[in-house]
């Protein structure tokens, strides 16, 4: 194929196998005719544009989506090149995660995340609605989550980023409350069949047993200690909170249950996320509660707490039939192997004052996991581009760091079937609004994609750099707030 050819091609994710030829094809009038073909693999399509006309073949209604996604960005000035193309996903989990809780984006926004992670044949939308900052998700019976739950009494200011203790951080917050934020089961359904009508499911996330600060300000009679919780709103500060859900207490746990169980109702997904992650023990520790489930079930000492709600709550989700996930401390301690793990820490350092589990060792005890490690994928840090008016959390994650990433690293040739893709965490505790998210997911999520999408046949970062040149107008051209490549 001439050298020019290929030059055209400004596809993002990269299809598997491209071969363009000489000729072109009117994109107002081209008939586009489709077909299916069962030997073709699920999300996989085959796309031909020749003077025939354009035709897609696929064995699945997603493959057809995939292929239509393509078949928009072959358009360049009115016209269609000629081309082949076979195509099918590395990896079955292509992800994103919007964290709603610190900073609320609503249903608009969702949309459109939505919308930008279809063109880039994205298919999982992890929605993190529920921390200490904030619970963004109504649950019938229990007004207090939204009352109280889902509104903090500030917020630090737009673009601050206090280098302070954040126990000290009251000179940095608005005047004004913060919310209340939240989304009925209206909008949620609204969301769901949005998200569905383009191929994308939604796993829900409701933190347990860390993280649960604002449902604990609602509910003190389920925190280990009450009386700390006397006048206490959702956090306004970010960090790892020590008042955690009581595992000790029954009433805790079945209300718990019945939020899952709700949420499993809701959301037709086959996965629910329960969080597990930074969860201290010191409460536990000394709760007269779980020091005697600590004694009744047989367990070591409070340490076993988490594991022994993580092996309830899986077993719950199954009954339901989802499939649980997790961060990766969820997966520290005796947890069933159906439960799927989420591995979020760097090689490099273990967080949370938890033992580091490594994906390696998780695959080898049976777990599917999805990659999401804080080196490449934690899009609220910093992009490294010159001259940028968004604000960052620490750690430096560059567009070519993002390319580089490789979701199998270090796992056995046997055992890669464990890992079922990655995702970028959208953390939002300086992530404002819109804007700013934006900025910060694109292009970053473009080069996810392909590594998601194309996997090890991405043709390489330059390449990928001069695509995205082209790509980038086609975002801003959709008004997206799209970041410069550096
Ligand atoms: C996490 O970043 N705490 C999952
Ligand atoms: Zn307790």
């Amino acid at each position: 194929m001439p050298i020019t050819l290929l030059l055209a091609a400004t596809l993002i994710p990269m299809p598997s196998s491209v071969q363009f030829s000489e000729g072109s094809l009117e994109a107002k009038t081209a008939k586009v005719s489709y077909a299916q073909e069962s030997s073709i693999p699920s999300e996989g399509y085959r796309l031909s544009v020749n003077k025939d006309g354009v035709k897609i073949t696929s064995s699945t209604p997603a493959g057809k989506f995939y292929a239509e996604q393509t078949l928009e960005q072959l358009k360049e000035n009115g016209k269609i090149k000629f081309a082949e193309i076979e195509d099918a996903p590395r990896y079955s989990w292509r992800g994103a995660m919007i964290d709603d809780c610190r900073h609320f984006f609503g249903k608009e926004n969702l949309k459109r995340v939505i919308d930008l992670m279809a063109q880039h044949k994205l298919n999982r939308l992890h929605w993190h609605l529920t921390d200490d900052q904030g619970w963004r998700i109504e649950i019938p019976g229990k007004p207090k989550l939204t009352q109280i739950s889902a509104v903090r009494a500030a917020s630090p200011r737009y673009g601050t980023r206090p280098h302070v203790n954040m126990k000290d951080i009251s000179p940095y917050l608005n005047d004004e409350k913060y919310g209340p934020f939240f989304y009925t089961e209206a909008d949620i359904k609204e969301i769901i069949a949005y998200a569905q009508s383009k191929h994308i499911t939604i796993v829900p996330e409701i933190e347990l047993p860390g993280h649960f600060y604002a449902a604990l300000a609602a509910y003190p009679e389920f925190a280990c200690f009450p009386e700390r919780m006397k006048g206490k709103g959702p956090l306004c500060a970010w960090g790892i909170e020590k008042d955690v859900l009581c595992l000790g207490n029954d009433n805790a746990i079945k209300f718990l249950e019945e939020v899952l169980d709700y949420v499993c109702k809701l959301f037709p997904g086959d996965v629910v996320h329960i969080g597990g992650d930074e969860c201290p023990t010191v409460r536990w520790k000394d709760c007269a509660k779980c020091k005697n489930r600590v004694k009744q079930e047989g367990m070591k000492d409070e340490h076993d707490l988490q594991p022994w709600i993580t092996r309830r709550m899986v077993k719950f989700l199954e009954e339901r039939g989802k499939r649980a996930l997790g961060w990766d401390e969820y997966l520290l301690g005796d947890v069933p192997k159906s439960a799927i793990g989420m591995s979020w820490r760097s090689r490099s350092g273990a967080g949370a004052g938890h033992k580091f589990l490594k994906p390696e060792e998780c695959v080898s005890r049976g777990h599917d996991m999805v990659m999401t490690p804080c080196t490449h994928c934690y899009f609220d840090y910093n992009q490294r581009i010159k001259n940028d008016p968004f604000q960052y959390i620490g750690g430096n994650i560059t567009l070519e760091k993002v390319y580089s990433f490789d979701p199998s690293a270090g796992i056995p040739e046997n055992l890669k079937k464990h890992i079922l893709g990655g995702q970028c965490n959208n953390w939002s505790e300086y992530t404002f609004n819109k804007f700013d998210l934006e900025w910060k997911m694109w292009p970053r999520t473009c080069a996810l994609a392909e590594v998601l999408w194309t996997g090890e046949k991405r043709p390489g970062f330059d390449d990928f750099k001069r695509r995205m040149k082209n790509h980038r107008t086609r975002l801003i051209n959709q008004r997206v707030n799209c970041a410069p490549l550096e």
